[in-house]
């Protein structure tokens, strides 16, 4: 078949746009800047110019395939509101739609499990209903509705962090604040749990969808159903070889800045569903095996340009500028440099030592000076 994809160029796109290929399909991926076009043609995939905003070119995109990855998404939250950027993929969704309507072909649209997160495992029959929080389900509901209009729909709700090389989302963003902190941090006991997909698993996922999916059907790209983010954290502390700490709400705020509620979130998902429908089984490393061996610690940067914006749909409004007390949080070098409060530090032997203890054990170490001399 030949496969229109929009977003072919992104992490996830990308990865995408080479599973469809290794199994014999054609791709014709939507990519808006020359150097894109450059890069895209180098796979051996036939490049398609336009935009998201260009309602005509992704109604040739889809006239001249055979179903569509939809990918895209405007991760700008610095300029973009997360409800500006959840309408216009609806609007994306609708125009893909209308183009395909009554051909019976199949259209894979993206969504996330993050912003769904409610603290018990959620599968993938569940609907919610759409909230401030959960912006992407408006787009879930266009997308599953066109299976009424003559199209085969499907969703794939992803993981909060799809992993994997060229990774620059979360994961990264977590490693830059640790490395640029001397910290790897954790929020409050740090039982919250993250699911997690890789992102050749993920590419997987959305070929069989494609192929396999019957209409209006949802499938989670959830291969590890929920790492709780202290072990995250640890993992990171380990390979930067920097202490690992927990931190209470209000110290998080200032440490992660905007990345603190999703640092919060407890998202765990089950894809059981997914993998009976499918068939699909993830065959690639979890995430702390991939924080272990792979190269997310290769380089050194602080934190890489693209990850000083939320490049994640469940993301801030807006990026603001770090009030004074956070920036002077922020240039901290090493636990004892943290804001007071109620911050607990853990040793890389994984001895926990309360903060106000620390201090008392100082200020009797001075006593005792005084004493002596
Ligand atoms: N990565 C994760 O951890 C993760 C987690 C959960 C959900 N997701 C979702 O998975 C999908 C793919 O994410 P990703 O990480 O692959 O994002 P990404 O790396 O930022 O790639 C986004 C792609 O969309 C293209 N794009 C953006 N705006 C466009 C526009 N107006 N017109 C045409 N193309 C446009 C970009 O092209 P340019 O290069 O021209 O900008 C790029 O190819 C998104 O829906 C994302 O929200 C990702």
């Amino acid at each position: 078949m030949k496969i229109f994809v929009t977003g072919a160029t992104g992490f996830v796109g990308s990865a995408v746009v080479q599973e469809l290929k290794s199994a014999g399909h054609q791709v014709l991926g939507l990519v808006r800047s020359e150097a894109n076009a450059r890069s895209l043609a180098t796979t051996g995939a036939e490049v398609h110019r336009g935009s998201l905003e260009d309602a005509d070119s992704l109604r040739r995109g889809v006239e001249a395939s055979d179903g569509v990855i939809h990918t895209a998404y405007n991760h700008d939250f610095i300029n973009v509101t997360r409800e500006a950027a959840a309408e216009a993929d609806k609007c994306v969704i609708d125009i893909l739609g209308a183009a395909l309507e009554g051909s019976g072909r199949p259209l894979v649209i993206t969504s996330g499990i993050g912003h769904l997160a409610n603290g018990r495992v959620l599968t993938e029959t569940d609907v919610p209903d759409p909230s401030p929080g959960s912006v992407r389900v408006i787009a879930e509901r266009a997308a599953l509705s066109l299976a009424t209009r003559g199209v085969r729909p499907t969703v794939v709700r992803l993981s909060p962090s799809v992993h994997g090389d060229g990774d620059h989302a979360f994961i990264p963003m977590l490693i830059g604040i640790a490395r640029q902190k001397g910290v790897s941090a954790y929020l409050g006991e740090g039982r919250n749990r993250w699911p997690a997909v890789h992102r050749l698993d993920a590419a997987r996922l959305f070929r069989l969808a494609l192929e396999r999916g019957t209409a209006g059907s949802t499938f989670h790209g959830v291969a590890d159903e929920g790492i709780p983010t202290r072990e995250i954290a640890e993992t990171i502390g380990r390979r930067l070889n920097v202490p690992v700490v927990s931190l209470s709400p209000e110290d998080a705020a200032q440490h992660f800045s905007w990345l603190a509620r999703f640092l919060a979130v407890d998202a765990p998902a089950s894809s059981a569903r997914t993998q009976e429908r499918l068939g699909w089984y993830p065959r690639e490393p979890g995430l702390l095996a991939d924080l272990k061996h792979g190269r997310y610690f290769e380089g050194g940067a602080l934190l890489p340009d693209r990850h000083r914006a939320p490049v994640c749909p469940e993301g801030p409004l807006r990026m603001r500028p770090l009030p004074e007390r956070t920036a002077s949080a922020w240039r901290c070098r090493a636990p004892h440099q943290l804001p007071p409060g109620s911050m607990m530090t853990r040793g890389r032997a994984g001895r926990q030592r309360p903060a106000a203890a620390r201090r008392r054990r100082r200020r009797r170490r001075a006593a005792d000076e005084r004493d002596t001399s």
